[in-house]
């Protein structure tokens, strides 16, 4: 293994989707809203949400084995999964993943920083990499959202569903294709309470009031919040590499709700056919949200290799966060 002036380069692609596809109008059926309230409100027109026995591992483990094949091996020294639906509050999902894909005895860990998580778990992986820990490391986002969610609640319900996205890095050079960084970590946890599961973790385990066991969200503020930290956490590894929003190609955010990747966009004076969004079809589907929105650019060609990309997320703790790289000659597996 040697460091020298290495980065961590993307060399595959995987996603995953649960096959049942929700719609607008059945979330409808059941709530106080319409489906023209959520796609205008979102842009959110339906969303994939796993039958009852898929799993975030189960989930992770098709993402990740997608990725492998995207990279033509399946060797890898780490994983890294950016979840915050775990299958069980202990231990950590990765290592089943990473048997899973038939990969027992390799480092696997969990990382939660909830929606940024994936940028984290990309940070992760460039740093075991850089610090000559690993030179192959597969970065999972896998998420059932939806389990989170009150089934009696219109402000959550609509808005997340479930999937899973990975890449796969490796060590490369800081000038190639595929090269990530610089990155630009932020969190603030002054304010979790504005997305927030209050019980069932360690501290409260049992609650009186069953609601207190789903996703409690203040929507208008984190819609702001959002909205102010992507763009500043945008231009801060802009301003890093020297280069200007004009030189971005391609910004792909975290899928919140389309009117924040508008906002945020605007902020940013990065005109609107530079936006990835496939929120649309997939909603809000926390940490694979990015690798998600990657794979689908690939998939309509709207990704091409040369692109320069913007990487940038935010999520509960608060989190939130940033990364660049120039696209890669790398399909979706
Ligand atoms: N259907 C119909 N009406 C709804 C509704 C729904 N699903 N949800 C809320 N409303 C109503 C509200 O009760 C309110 O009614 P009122 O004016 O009579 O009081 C009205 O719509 C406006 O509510 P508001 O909360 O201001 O809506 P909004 O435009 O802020 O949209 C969100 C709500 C949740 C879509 C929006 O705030 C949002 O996307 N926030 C960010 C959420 C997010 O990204 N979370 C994940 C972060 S990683």
């Amino acid at each position: 293994m040697h460091k020298g002036h290495s980065a961590a380069v993307l060399t595959g692609l995987g996603a995953w989707l649960p096959p049942r596809v929700v719609g607008n109008d059945e979330i409808a059926q059941r709530l106080d809203t319409s489906d023209e309230w959520i796609r205008t409100r979102t842009g959110i027109r339906e969303r994939r949400i796993a039958d009852p026995d898929t799993s975030t591992v189960d989930m992770a483990v098709h993402a990740g084995g997608n990725a492998l094949r995207s990279a033509g091996s399946d060797v890898v020294d780490a994983l890294v999964l950016a979840t915050s639906t775990a299958d069980q509050l202990c231990p950590a999902s990765a290592p089943q993943v990473a048997s899973g894909l038939g990969l027992s005895g390799i480092a696997a860990f969990d990382v939660n920083a909830v929606c940024t998580g994936f940028v984290y778990a990309l940070a992760t992986g460039a740093g075991l990499i850089a610090g000559g820990i690993a030179d192959r490391v597969l970065v999972i986002g896998s998420d059932v959202f939806s389990r989170l969610c009150d089934p009696a609640d219109r402000g959550t319900m609509p808005i997340f569903g479930d999937g899973a996205g990975a890449v796969v890095l490796r060590r490369g050079l800081p000038d190639e294709p595929g090269a990530l960084g610089p990155f630009d970590l932020h969190s603030e946890g002054d304010r979790a309470e504005l997305l927030t599961v209050p019980a069932g973790g360690a501290k409260q385990r049992e609650a009186a009031d069953p609601h207190d066991y789903f996703v409690t969200m203040q929507g208008q503020a984190i819609f702001r919040h959002a909205c102010a930290r992507m763009a500043e956490s945008a231009r801060a590894v802009l301003e890093r590499t020297g280069l200007e929003i004009g030189d971005v190609d391609r910004f792909v955010a975290h899928q919140a709700n389309i009117r924040i990747l508008q906002a945020t966009a605007k902020q940013l004076g990065l005109p609107g056919d530079r936006v990835v969004a496939n929120i649309g079809r997939v909603g809000n589907t926390s940490a694979a949200s990015i690798p998600l929105a990657l794979a689908d650019a690939c998939e309509d060609r709207s990704l091409q290799p040369g692109h320069r990309v913007l990487l940038t997320a935010f999520g509960a703790g608060l989190t939130w966060g940033s990364t660049l790289l120039t696209w890669p000659d790398v399909k979706p597996g």
